[in-house]
């Protein structure tokens, strides 16, 4: 197997090269007077060439702005000095979970294992890719334990934990997601994309000591950049090695790696925004606790509240009349909805439309 290539990769890539400038590009900026090699046209304005591949200078400015949100958020904290070899952007974190299933599991051989009820992504993708799911239940009223001794019984090539978890929005202690990667031969991917909204820092600090441990992060949710399309693995050198041999190149636009570095190099005030979106979700939390129409509704670590209504077709009726669209998670647990966020005049409507008596 190549040198280059993580040794539990997927078979083929061993017989893959990087191309050229794709390889380069990772390690320097494309300073050339001239580059005459991409067949442009030099006629073309602002966008006529192509974007940094994941370029050096936005992954510095990523990482220093991280940096600088766990000093604030985690003063005592000592986080480890991440390197620019250990991030690769994505668009979306979405392409973050295909990319590591594409690189890591044999199709028709391998299986992933969740623990459910989780972002149904996973599987989603998995069974694109041939593999087998095997699903381990959260146990506890607000699934908050992992069940470990099944996990480990379960083998799987990759464990996907999301921490805060989508839709629960219940979070597992880093120290937790530690012993299960001790504990498994395969590779763990800790899904941070609510991260921000928890009351724990990143499992980040544990990266350089948990080698098969691989984080995804993403700008969709806390950071306000959806629409962009940017997502973060941070991960060993050699699982982002990998990660690029199979990554279709150019993905993260020119116009948005430009957005993206602006709101990097100037995050106060997206930050101050997520104290508000908390105290929101605690505003809304303690609405909701006090009302006929939800049977159970789960403390939250992440920007959206999970619950289960009494009479679940006619609220979503009451919400469909009332203009209101939530995520409807019937299909994770019965009865289920999971509503974002969002600012105080929604949140009203959204109780007005829930206030309703039953028939
Ligand atoms: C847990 C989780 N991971 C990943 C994603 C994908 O985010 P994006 O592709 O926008 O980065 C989502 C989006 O809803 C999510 O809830």
């Amino acid at each position: 197997m190549s040198s280059v290539i993580h040794p539990q990769a997927r078979m083929s890539l061993n017989q893959l090269e990087l191309p050229g400038p794709i390889k380069k590009m990772y390690y320097t900026e494309n300073t050339y007077k001239f580059d005459l090699s991409n067949s442009t046209n030099p006629y073309g304005g602002s966008y006529a060439e192509y974007p940094f591949l994941n370029s050096l200078d936005l992954r510095k400015v990523y990482l220093e702005t991280i940096s600088d949100t766990n000093a604030i958020f985690y003063p005592k904290v000592k986080f480890p000095k991440v390197d620019l070899n250990q991030l690769l952007f994505t668009v979306g974190s979405i392409e973050g979970i295909d990319l590591v299933l594409r690189a890591f599991c044999e199709p028709h051989k391998d299986a992933i294992c969740t623990l459910d009820p989780t972002f149904p992504a996973y599987v989603h993708w998995a069974k694109i890719h041939g593999l087998s799911v095997k699903s381990v239940p959260m146990r506890g009223e607000n699934f908050e334990y992992i069940d470990h001794q099944e996990v480990v019984k379960a083998n799987p090539k990759i464990l996907f934990i999301c921490n805060p978890n989508n839709p629960t929005g219940t979070v597992i202690q880093n120290e937790t997601i530690v012993k299960l990667c001790q504990s498994i031969q395969g590779l763990v991917v800790v899904d941070e994309a609510y991260i921000e909204f928890a009351d724990q820092p990143s499992i980040l600090q544990y990266l350089p000591s948990v080698k098969n441990l691989i984080i995804l992060r993403t700008l969709s949710k806390a950071w306000g950049m959806a629409g962009l399309r940017c997502g973060i693995v941070l991960a060993d050198p050699k699982v982002i090695e990998t990660l690029r041999y199979i990554q279709i190149p150019f993905g993260l636009s020119m116009p948005s790696q430009k957005l993206v570095k602006k709101r990097l190099q100037n995050p106060h005030k997206i930050i101050d925004s997520w104290q508000k979106i908390k105290k929101e979700r605690d505003n809304l939390f303690f609405a909701l606790s006090q009302m006929n129409s939800i049977r159970k509704i789960y403390k939250s670590s992440a920007n959206f509240i999970f619950m289960r209504l009494n009479d679940h077709m006619r609220y979503m009726s009451a919400l469909q009349k009332a203009d209101i669209y939530v995520a409807d998670c019937s299909h994770v647990l019965p009865d289920s909805i999971k509503v974002s966020i969002s600012t105080p005049k929604a949140h009203r409507e959204f109780i007005k439309a829930l206030s309703g008596s039953p028939l």
